[in-house]
């Protein structure tokens, strides 16, 4: 049995801090996709634990965690993760396994990602500048890496030829690089690479399944930054949606049994691309501060706007989300009222879903008012939550039409409640 963890908006739900809340009810627990653009927050006993690459079951002694074959790997940051987890008494090499069909982010990969951002302006992405994009497009142009040819004799051959091809396209760019700075350490990592247990995880997975272990499949980044259904194209390169747990851990849909559905009280989005209920001005600064909205990845302010319902039920629908999970409320406490995307008016008509273009001027958010709730980052009792959010989470359950099971009411490990 499998359930799929995942992000409803776009990306830093808090998807992190749940999967390791959950991940003692798991034997194990998988990444599917993306690579080191995530950022996943985990606090223990007011310790902050960032994972970029490392699935975030791994602050639990006996959960196995597997880095299947849907994610990207950059070799040095998996080296740091794994040498400042083990520094600070974790143990990693024992419990954690790589997919033998994972690619490799090379540092030419890199290069490409700054090189096309750069030229493309004010109209970038805001690529986290991982690499993400260009690894995965050798991916799919048949070109790419995986981490079981790490093992093979003719490895470097074959990587000094899909280098050269990265240089001749660099050179297409007005763009200065300097590759052979960031190679030293690339070879030093995959090296290091090659000490880790590669395996089979599809194989392994499927074998679990059958032996009735449970597995929990950790979600990137968050459903409107998947390639397919996300807002192209202001989006990852990866499919960041359950379907993307089957392709990317190499898993039937027929095993599949929850889908955990992890959304903020509100919407943040890091990067470029639309965001019909964004607030740019005080109010928008004010939530900002008060939710700490700064990348867990490249620290950068992340944009701040109200709930989108009408995005929520895309999000929720494509999914097949079964479970919600709702974070950072406790961080609307210090407004008076709060607001949320009821309809979006469309040329006079109302829409309850996502429409193709979500940047035309005509796209107008329909808001409905509620009065916020105090403090609730002490609360550890379903009776202490106040008569406003519970009605702010009974609109949200139906009007989506999908049961709210855990509310975080702070970023640490403990504060939580189980509905
Ligand atoms: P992820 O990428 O989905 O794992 O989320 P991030 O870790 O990038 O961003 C979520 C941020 O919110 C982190 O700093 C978390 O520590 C924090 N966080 C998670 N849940 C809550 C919550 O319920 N309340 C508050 N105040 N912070 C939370
Ligand atoms: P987690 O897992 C938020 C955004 C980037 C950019 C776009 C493309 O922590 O939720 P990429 O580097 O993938 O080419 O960037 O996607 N992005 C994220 N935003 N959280 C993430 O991951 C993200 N990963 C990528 O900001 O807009
Ligand atoms: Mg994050």
């Amino acid at each position: 049995m499998i359930d799929v963890l995942l992000g409803l908006q776009w990306g830093d739900e808090g998807k992190g801090k749940i999967v390791d809340v959950l991940a003692p009810n798991y034997d194990i627990v998988a990444r599917f996709q993306g690579g080191p653009n995530a950022g996943h927050t985990i606090i223990i006993e007011g310790k902050k634990q960032v994972l970029h690459l490392i699935p975030s079951g791994i602050f639990h002694p006996n959960c196995i965690c597997i880095i299947g074959n849907g994610v990207v790997i950059d070799p040095i940051v998996l080296r740091r993760e794994i040498e400042a987890l083990e520094a600070g008494g974790i143990e990693v090499r024992s419990r954690l396994m790589i997919s033998q069909r994972a690619h490799i982010i090379l540092p030419s990969h890199k290069l490409l990602d700054a090189a096309s951002e750069k030229e493309k302006g004010t109209a970038k992405i805001g690529s986290t500048l991982r690499g993400i994009g260009p690894t995965y497009m050798d991916k799919t142009g048949r070109n790419g890496f995986r981490v079981g040819d790490l093992l093979s004799a003719n490895f470097e051959e074959r990587y000094r030829l899909l280098v050269t091809k990265h240089e001749r396209l660099l050179g297409l760019y007005a763009f200065e690089y300097n590759l052979s700075e960031g190679e030293g350490d690339f070879f030093d990592a995959l090296d290091f690479m090659r000490t880790m247990p590669i395996i089979n995880s599809e194989q392994y997975l499927n074998d679990a399944i059958i032996a009735g272990k449970k597995i929990l499949a950790e979600g990137a980044q968050g459903t409107l930054l998947d390639i397919d259904l996300g807002t192209y194209p202001f989006v990852t390169s990866s499919n960041t949606t359950t379907a993307g747990a089957c392709t990317g851990l190499g898993i039937s849909p027929r095993h599949i049994a929850k889908v955990y559905g992890i959304f903020k009280a509100y919407c943040t989005r890091v990067g470029s691309g639309p965001f019909p209920t964004e607030l740019e001005n005080e109010v928008g600064e004010t939530i900002r501060k008060e939710g700490k909205e700064y990348g867990a990845t490249t620290g950068r302010n992340r944009r701040v706007g109200w709930l989108d319902i009408p995005l929520l039920k895309y999000t929720v629908s494509i999914n097949g989300v079964t479970d919600l999970v709702m974070t950072k409320a406790d961080v609307l406490s210090i407004m008076n009222e709060i607001e949320y995307c009821d309809t979006y008016d469309l040329h006079g008509e109302s829409l309850q879903t996502c429409p193709f273009d979500l940047d035309d001027a005509d796209l107008k958010p329909q808001y409905k008012k509620m009065p916020s709730w105090g403090e609730i980052s002490d609360i550890t009792d379903l009776a202490q939550i106040p008569k406003t959010l519970r009605n702010y989470m009974d609109m949200i359950e139906k009007t989506v039409g999908v049961p709210i099971t855990f509310l975080s009411v702070g970023p640490d490990r403990a504060q939580m409640l189980k509905l």
